[in-house]
């Protein structure tokens, strides 16, 4: 058998858990920002979800729990993500999909346009040229009225993809305390192969290049930040 990847291991959903219950990527934080931008626009009539990298989808179902959701769909490509996914999913009490597949064939896939397309801690794995199209089908994909609701990474300005792994890599070791230290040594070889944030100035580029503008951002810490786009 091949040793796992430090994707593979990152996943291993029970680290991940600890990162969430410690609060060390400001999930509570963010999770209160996107119930706060859902109720304003959504208090009063149930909506679709599409969720790209939804991993086990812990978070955005204790958020959806407070609302009417008409539909969910949720695409990752890690089957063991998915397995808890549809757990949680089952409390929820809406008609839901789970989809085992690439999040950028799903996005750039015609179907059905959503009232929120959302994406947290996902859309950093890609490369500039996949976030470039990420964004232009996100535009695509929004109903009318619809919002992205995007959860990232994001770099300093200025600071080198190479200076913000060192500096994040770091700073995992200094203030991740509920991991072990393996969990630590899988967790910063995971960031330094597969996260490549832009800086925020970058993304909204980006969007608005596709015609995306951003109504709200919020930024519990420089690199954990809440990203809200509609339609201009
Ligand atoms: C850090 S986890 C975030 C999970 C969840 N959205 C959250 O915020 O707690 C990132 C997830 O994105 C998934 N992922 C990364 N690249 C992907 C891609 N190209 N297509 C689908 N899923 C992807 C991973 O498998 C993983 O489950």
């Amino acid at each position: 058998m091949n040793a796992p990847s430090a994707i593979e291991l990152f996943h291993v959903w029970d680290t991940y858990a600890r990162v969430i219950t410690g609060d060390h990527m400001f999930h509570r934080e963010l999770g209160a920002g996107v119930h706060a931008v859902l109720a304003e626009r959504f208090a009063a009539r149930p909506f679709s979800v599409l969720d790209l990298g939804c991993g086990d989808a812990a978070t955005l179902t204790g958020i959806l729990r407070a609302f009417e959701v008409a539909r969910y769909r949720g695409v990752d490509l890690s089957e063991g993500a998915l397995a808890v996914a549809k757990r949680n999913l089952e409390t929820l009490g809406c008609p839901f999909t789970l989809q085992h597949g690439n999040m950028c064939e799903e996005i750039a896939a015609p179907a059905e346009p959503v009232d929120v397309l959302h994406a947290s801690y996902a859309l950093h794995h890609l490369s500039r040229e996949r976030k470039e199209a990420f964004f232009r089908d996100a535009a695509r994909k929004l109903a009318p009225g619809g919002l992205f609701v995007l959860i990232d990474l994001v770099r300093e300005e200025g600071q080198a993809l190479d200076a913000y792994h060192r500096a994040y890599t770091a700073w995992v070791r200094a203030t991740m305390s509920s991991l072990a230290p393996e969990e630590h040594d899988a967790v910063c070889a995971h960031v330094v192969q597969n996260d490549f944030p832009e800086p925020w100035t970058a993304l909204e580029l980006l969007a608005n290049d596709a015609g995306l503008h951003a109504r709200t951002t919020l930024a519990p810490h420089p690199w954990h930040r809440l990203m809200v786009f509609e339609a201009r």
